[in-house]
């Protein structure tokens, strides 16, 4: 969480900070700060609040001029959001900006407090510029080698010395940073969107690596002080991809980017109509002979791992098991050799995906991490890796990347029942026409429910509280329906197997309780409907989201949300949309900031 930028370069450089750090709110937005080198001398400018409030301060009290500076913006740790705790932080010799958690600030900090070291703020940020302060012998590469030696925990840092007023430091250690390279000007982010306005060109800092930019030169060295040379990354996406391009929010503009999203991802890895994953390191060979799977994530990306299981046992007839990352590295996992763990991550950064994913390896079981973000931790360290090509997700609220996430469960779930045997290549390629016919399709119902979606979140606004159900798959998808439509109007809701809600949960409903039913499976559809007949005679408004040629009574429901028909399997794919814009309309409903609902931020790097 929290998103860093810097800039060596020639340009006045608050703006170019400030507008890096506008592609990075999405990575927190409690507050946000800047310091730029104006005549020599470090000028900070920070503020409470999204970076709006910074802005609005500069162009009260002035920003500071310069062509060398950092900027942050914060999700908050240690210490409440307030213009104190904002970043950068300053000792006497050093200004940092900082992404992570120091988890030994106690101790060092008692340390700099019996060396009499002040501190103002109540961060663990706080404590490294003080600590890097401390150990200051005037050559900044050895202070920072020596600091970060004692530092437990996440760090990215961006950091200026008072003395060298023409460059910027940075070091990462779990926490990701990259370097951009521009001509005359070079930058650090968090995040390649950031600096897509500037350069496409960048160097993915590895695991205690330290670069120093000047406007001409940047160097990096790993943590013994040698030189190290980088293979030079250019992002395949230009500054377009993080803009909204019209729209009011990214989350609508992502929701529509959904069918582009999956051909990318899909039509490269079929060929001859059968799955081919051999530039992931995935063949027959390899998959055939594993005995159980796990699927560890995180949020959006565990609901997706959850329609995965139901469709490799399907399929494969292999065992799948779905964990939530950060309780599956508790839990002592009965994991190991023959066995196959799955990490999904967009941001390939989740904090507890990436132990999860160690703790899998060490453990003897093969990984494969499906990723959205090229180069990121989880993408580096697993043994396979399939790429999900949905470009920058910028809404916090998730949507393009779980759509390629399922589909990438599904193409890896055919490749596996294949190489077990489980089906013919003739169904196979019947599989994957109809996956090739998702994107079309999704286009479709983007056109026909946009407006019955608007209108649902009419009769949603007022709610206190609501409920998804669904069965076999379409509970999977009553999870992703359920966090997504919370996550961003702020009401509570559940989801619940539509069959389980009479051992309990039922004695909720009234006609204040809401119910939206997901109905799309063929061989469930007669058990879902009774369940809904239950609710809605006890008084709940009901909304069913259901394939068109179905048949329900009109009196078991209120609204309806038709979706075409195709495989049982693969509806999933297609329910998700309007549910996603019911979400999203009801979020703009409510007033909601809906690209970055309160208290969170898109990458959780923390556990
Ligand atoms: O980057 P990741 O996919 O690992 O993130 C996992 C979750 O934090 C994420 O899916 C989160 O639940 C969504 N942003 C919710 O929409």
């Amino acid at each position: 969480m929290c998103g860093i930028v810097g800039y060596a370069g020639s340009r006045d450089c608050s703006d170019v900070l400030v507008d890096a750090l506008s592609k990075l709110e999405y990575r927190g937005y409690d507050s946000a700060g800047i310091a730029v080198f104006e005549n020599g001398e470090i000028k900070v400018s920070k503020a409470q609040g999204k970076l709006e409030m910074l802005r609005k301060k500069m162009e009260a009290e002035g920003k500071p001029h310069g062509c060398v500076g950092i900027g942050h913006t914060r999700w908050a740790t240690h210490g409440e959001p307030s213009d104190v705790n904002s970043h950068p932080h300053s000792g006497a010799d050093v200004t940092i900006v900082h992404n992570g958690i120091i988890e030994n600030y106690r101790e060092l900090k008692d340390f700099l407090d019996s060396k009499g070291v002040e501190f103002v703020s109540e961060t663990d940020t706080e404590v490294v510029a003080q600590l890097l302060n401390y150990y200051y012998d005037g050559s900044p590469l050895d202070t920072i080698i020596k600091t970060i030696r004692e530092l437990e925990g996440s760090f990215a840092l961006g950091i200026i010395f008072a003395a060298f007023p023409d460059r910027i430091y940075a070091v990462r250690h779990e926490s990701p940073l990259i370097v951009g390279v521009g001509d005359g000007e070079n930058y650090i982010a968090s995040d390649v969107p950031a600096i897509l306005k500037y350069t496409r060109d960048y160097y993915l800092l590895d695991h205690d690596e330290i670069a120093v930019l000047t406007k001409d030169e940047v160097r990096i060295y790993d943590e013994h002080k040698e030189l190290v040379s980088k293979e030079l990354m250019t992002a395949d996406w230009d500054e377009s991809a993080a803009e909204k391009g019209g729209y009011e929010h990214f989350m609508i503009k992502e929701i529509h980017e959904q069918p582009n999203a999956i051909n990318m991802t899909v039509k490269p890895r079929i060929r001859d109509g059968l799955p081919n994953l051999e530039e992931c390191g995935i063949t027959h060979e390899n998959i055939k002979d594993f005995k159980n799977i796990f699927v560890v994530a995180c949020g959006t990306a565990m609901h997706a791992g959850l329609v995965g299981k139901y469709v490799i046992e399907k399929l494969a007839r292999v065992p799948v098991t779905v964990d939530i990352a950060s309780e599956f590295r508790y839990r002592s996992p009965i994991v190991g050799e023959g066995d196959l763990v799955i990490i999904i991550s967009q941001s390939g950064e989740t904090a507890d995906s990436l132990a999860a994913l160690r703790l899998a390896k060490s453990l003897g079981a093969k990984t494969l991490a499906i990723v959205n973000a090229k180069g990121s931790s989880i993408a580096r360290e697993a043994d396979m890796l399939i790429y999900t090509h949905a470009g920058p997700e910028i809404a916090v609220a998730s949507t393009k990347a779980y759509i390629v996430q399922l589909s990438v469960m599904y193409l890896f779930a055919f490749e596996l029942a294949l190489a077990k045997g489980r089906i013919t290549e003739e169904k196979c390629r019947k599989l994957t026409a109809s996956l090739l016919g998702v994107p079309d399709i999704i286009e479709k119902i983007l056109k026909s429910s946009l407006e019955k979606s608007q209108y649902i979140s009419t009769k949603l606004i007022s709610a206190d509280s609501l409920l998804y159900i669904g069965r076999g798959l379409d509970y999977a998808l009553s999870m992703e329906g359920s966090l997504k439509l919370k996550e961003i109007s702020y009401i509570h809701s559940e989801s619940y197997a539509a069959g389980e809600l009479k051992h309990g949960t039922i004695s909720l409903i009234t006609d204040e309780m809401p119910v939206i039913a997901v109905v799309t499976q063929s061989d469930l559809l007669e058990k879902t409907v009774s369940n809904i007949v239950e609710v809605k005679s006890r008084g709940a408004m009901v909304i069913i989201i259901s394939r068109e040629d179905f048949t329900i009574d009109e009196k078991a429901y209120d609204f309806r949300i038709d979706i075409p028909a195709m495989d049982d399997m693969l509806m999933p794919m297609l329910a998700a949309v309007p549910m996603q814009l019911v979400a999203y309309y009801t979020s703009v409903l409510r007033g909601n900031d809906v690209d970055k609902p309160r208290n969170l931020a898109k990458s959780v790097t923390v556990e």
